[in-house]
């Protein structure tokens, strides 16, 4: 199994460009399965997420071809089938999109049920309650969700929950529907409206992306084209959090600075100061973080994705910040392996106090998902000493080249094989 190897306590410095967006690229890759000719996506992040998902469609008949490492050619003229089984679709919780892609395409779809970050109960009633009200029979068999339709018709669909998943696969498959769908109580993420660009790209009709109320008239066909997917405003998150956790000063680039407003506004609470240009941000640490407080809401809320990092950043403040968790039934797992560096956290339900200004110490610890995996790395930046964490594979599913990325900043990082590789690294700074 692999480890991160942290020794914390280093001011990071410098320069650090954002990956392609996790949560866009498997919402435009699978935008292009409904092409009539091959699709030619850049700027894609090399994650294991997005592996898994080309993995999935490769199964289908979909050629994917990378021209080189962030750009993907999807030849979606030759699909074998309709259904999408083992562990590429099961490991991954945006699987769920070839779902309605299928069911747009082909009328038809068997997909095994999604997997992904276990935050408890991620149910996918709202995807179905889409599909169904587009004229669609869908049921659970067998883990497969199945979907059939002798026609899709446009219709009115109201969204109990404002859900990502559940407004981009509505859109996915109302786009080759007969007649015009609504969605009302849509989801507002960036990653929705570059579904949405994608798709008008390929000749869809989508109005409204970004705003609560999407209008999706059906078109007959759509065409093959180029895209490139937006900057990842979570990714380019943790980057600015690590930077206030260690006093540091890192400018992130290749970002769109107002997907990183709620952020922004947070570490201007804390003290930070945060330039911003057209495309880049600027973070610098205060000697000493003020506490605040975080509720996590739909975007442009504060997101959920940066609930662990912050979490992470306010145990390093003075004072005391309570953090409410929103979106997720369960999602403060990650808690007791931040407390065993010296995070000082209650967890009720669905908040969180966290009691700052305590000495951060290095040490095991195991990543329990992806974001849980970054508030790690984060507390490990700041602690002093030397911290150990495990399942690396999550961290992995959604950052590029972490490692790298933070030895470019002066972070003493290394990824090791093994426990016994771990003891035989040594810093610069360790050796005195
Ligand atoms: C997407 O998940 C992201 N994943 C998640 O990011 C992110 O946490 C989440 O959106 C919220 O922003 C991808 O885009 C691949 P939702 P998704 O449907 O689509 C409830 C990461 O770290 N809900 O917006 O699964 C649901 O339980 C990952 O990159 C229903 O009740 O999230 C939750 O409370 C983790 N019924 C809320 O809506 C449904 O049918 C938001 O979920 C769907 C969702």
């Amino acid at each position: 199994m692999e480890y991160l190897v942290i020794n914390g306590g280093k001011r990071l410095q410098g320069e650090v460009t954002a990956q392609g967006a996790k949560n866009a690229a498997v919402g435009v890759i699978s935008a292009a399965v409904l092409a009539n000719d091959i699709c030619i996506v850049d700027n894609l992040p090399n994650i294991e997420d997005i592996t898994n998902l080309i993995a999935a469609m490769n199964d289908l008949g979909i050629k994917c071809r990378f021209i080189d490492e962030h750009c993907l050619e999807i030849d979606p003229r030759n699909i074998k089938n309709h259904i999408a089984t083992g562990p590429s679709v099961t490991k991954i919780r945006a699987s769920y999109y070839l779902i309605g892609v299928l069911l747009g395409k082909y009328r038809k779809a068997e997909v095994a049920m999604p997997g992904g970050c276990n935050f408890g109960n991620r149910p996918i009633d709202q995807h179905i309650k889409g599909f169904k009200a587009l004229g669609a029979e869908v049921f659970v068999e067998n883990g497969l969700v199945k979907a059939y339709a002798e026609d899709l018709t446009g219709t009115s669909i109201y969204l109990d929950v404002v859900s990502v998943g559940a407004t981009i696969n509505i859109m996915l498959a109302a786009a080759l529907a007969d007649g015009t769908t609504i969605i009302e109580n849509a989801a507002k993420e960036p990653h929705v409206v570059d579904t949405a660009n994608m798709l008008n790209m390929m000749g869809a009709k989508i109005k409204g992306a970004g705003t609560d109320v999407i209008r999706i008239k059906g078109v007959k066909e759509l065409k093959g084209v180029e895209y490139t997917i937006i900057p990842d405003q979570i990714e380019a998150g943790t980057y600015m959090i690590a930077a206030a956790a260690t006093g540091g000063d890192v400018t992130v680039k290749n970002i769109i600075p107002r997907h990183m407003d709620s952020l922004t506004a947070k570490l201007c609470e804390m003290d930070c100061s945060v330039m911003a240009g057209d495309d880049y941000i600027r973070v610098i640490g205060p000697e000493k973080l003020k506490a605040t407080n975080i509720k996590t809401r739909a975007y442009p809320g504060f997101p959920t994705d940066l609930q662990p990092q912050m979490t992470a950043l306010l145990s390093t403040a003075e004072g005391t910040s309570f953090i409410t968790e929103n979106i997720w039934e369960s999602r403060f797992q990650y808690v007791d392996e931040l407390k065993r560096l010296g995070c000082n956290i209650t967890v009720e339900g669905k908040a969180a106090v966290v009691e700052g200004g305590g000495r951060l110490t290095g040490a095991e610890a195991s990543a329990t998902d992806l974001r849980a995996g970054a508030s790690l790395i984060i507390a490990a930046l700041a602690a002093e000493g030397r911290t150990l964490i495990g399942n690396v594979r999550f961290i992995d599913r959604g950052y590029e080249d972490i490692v790298g990325k933070l030895a470019a900043l002066g972070a003493d990082c290394m990824r090791v094989d093994s426990k016994e590789q771990a003891k035989k690294v040594k810093f610069m700074r360790e050796l005195g």
